[in-house]
């Protein structure tokens, strides 16, 4: 398995481009299920990333044609024929799960095999199948695989227990063909939902309120196919973000949207950091060494994203003081803790597993460490920026899934990292 290299100790310095954001790709390509015409659906800003792959996979597997060069993607959905995924391509990619919306919504049918759990805890899909239900599908669980079946779907008003992003995303897919109209309340208000909308709103469908937390879909009868161009991924530029501030660094970011990062940048503000935006670009002009925050809280968009949690730790573990980071979102998001911890940093971890306490240390040491999965990893290459000596982190298929050139661009802001082969 390939590995990064990072000699550690270099200020991170000059400008680099964000792609097309992995949560928002995910779930446009399954909405181009949704679409029954001969018309192709092309996308721009597409990363190059090892999700997408295996998303194309399971398209492909159900028939759908794909031309992939570049960032750019023609999807044909006409002859899909297949409304089944087979397990072994579902366990490889656990996002999957919104594919139910989607082919439920074009076939009236869906089999897949259930998610399970994951690297980052539980990953239960209650809320999915409470939604789809309510919208008059018909969905058994048995020996692993559930199978969901309807005529054509009704308009429900269905209301939310949790904000979850991919229950949120899966409704909305389900109910743009279904009868009248639905109401999810308590949506996920995550900026990738407003992607999706306006998406499925280009293809015809009648979707209002994304970005809230009340989205309402009246169901249409045909969709036809677009154009459409993904928004930047607002965590890969947060963890660009983050590496230039762990590093003392002075980075621009370019193809960003600053509104989406506005948790970011004020946790960044706190630490010491000055973020400045300018003509749609971001600025990032970090201290020598970072102040240590009071807290850190994950919350649901706005608030923080889990998603950083892991980079941003790695850039506190220097930080002078001592900072709490608190996990709300996941129930088992503190894997890179152990690995920090060995190059030595100092965080202990509540026995909740939901609060770490990080206490700032001068220096960090090089080492051999494991990405447990995409950001821990992202979090660990940030360390290895920081620390003294040399840093070897492995695991990078965990990288790659949500990283397009972590290593380019790093080493493009003049970091010292290597991918190394075999
Ligand atoms: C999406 C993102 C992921 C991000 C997460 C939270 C994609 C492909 N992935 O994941 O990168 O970390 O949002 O911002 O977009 N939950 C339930 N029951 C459910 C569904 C979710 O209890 O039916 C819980 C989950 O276990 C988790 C929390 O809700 O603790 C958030 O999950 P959710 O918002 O659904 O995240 P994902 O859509 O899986």
């Amino acid at each position: 398995m390939d590995r990064y290299v990072i000699r550690g100790g270099r200020r991170l310095q000059g400008t680099v481009r964000v792609g097309g954001a992995k949560n928002a790709i995910l779930p446009i390509l399954a909405a181009t299920v949704l679409n029954r015409t001969k018309e192709d659906i092309i996308l721009t800003n597409v990363p190059h990333i090892r999700d997408v792959v295996k998303m194309v996979d399971i398209l492909r597997s159900l028939g759908a044609e794909i031309t992939w060069s570049g960032n750019n993607m023609v999807v044909s959905t006409h002859n899909l024929s297949g409304f089944a995924i087979s397990e072994k391509l579902m366990r490889e990619m656990r996002s999957t799960i919104f594919l139910m919306g989607a082919l439920l919504g074009r076939f009236g049918q869906v089999c897949i095999s259930h998610p399970g759990g994951c690297a980052i805890g539980q990953r239960p899909i209650e809320l999915h199948l409470k939604g789809l239900r309510k919208l008059g599908a018909q969905i058994r669980e048995q020996h692993g695989f559930i199978y969901a079946s309807c005529s054509r779907l009704t308009g429900a008003e269905i209301h939310l227990d949790y904000p979850s992003v991919g229950a949120t995303e899966n409704i909305m897919m389900a109910s743009v063909y279904a009868r009248g109209m639905t109401v999810v309340s308590n949506a996920a208000k995550e900026p990738e939902i407003v992607d999706l909308q306006n998406m499925l709103n280009k293809m015809g469908a009648k979707i209002r309120g994304a970005g809230t937390d009340q989205i309402r879909i009246t169901g249409v009868t045909q969709l036809h196919g677009i154009e459409y161009s993904v928004i930047p991924d607002r965590i890969v530029a947060g963890t660009l973000m983050i590496a230039a501030a762990a590093t003392g660094g002075s980075v621009t970011l370019e193809n960003v949207i600053p509104g989406h990062l506005e948790a970011v940048t004020a946790k960044l503000r706190e630490t010491g950091v000055q973020v400045r935006e300018e003509n749609g670009r971001l600025h990032v002009e970090a201290p020598p060494r970072l102040r240590a925050v009071e807290y850190v809280r994950t919350l649901p968009y706005p608030g923080f994203p889990t998603d950083l949690q892991a980079p941003m730790m790695a850039a506190l573990v220097r930080a002078k003081g001592t900072s709490i980071v608190i996990e709300n979102v996941f129930d088992s998001r503190f894997k890179h803790v152990g690995e920090l911890n060995r190059m030595g940093a100092q965080i202990t971890v509540a026995t909740d597993n939901r609060t770490a306490i990080v206490h700032g240390v001068d220096k960090l040491t090089g080492a051999i460490v494991t990405a447990p999965d995409l950001r821990a990893g992202a979090a660990l290459v940030i360390a290895g920026l920081t620390a003294e000596g040399e840093t070897v982190v492995e695991g990078l298929e965990h990288i790659m899934r949500g990283y397009e050139n972590l290593e380019g661009d790093l080493a493009k802001l003049g970091a010292d990292i290597k991918r190394v082969r075999g």
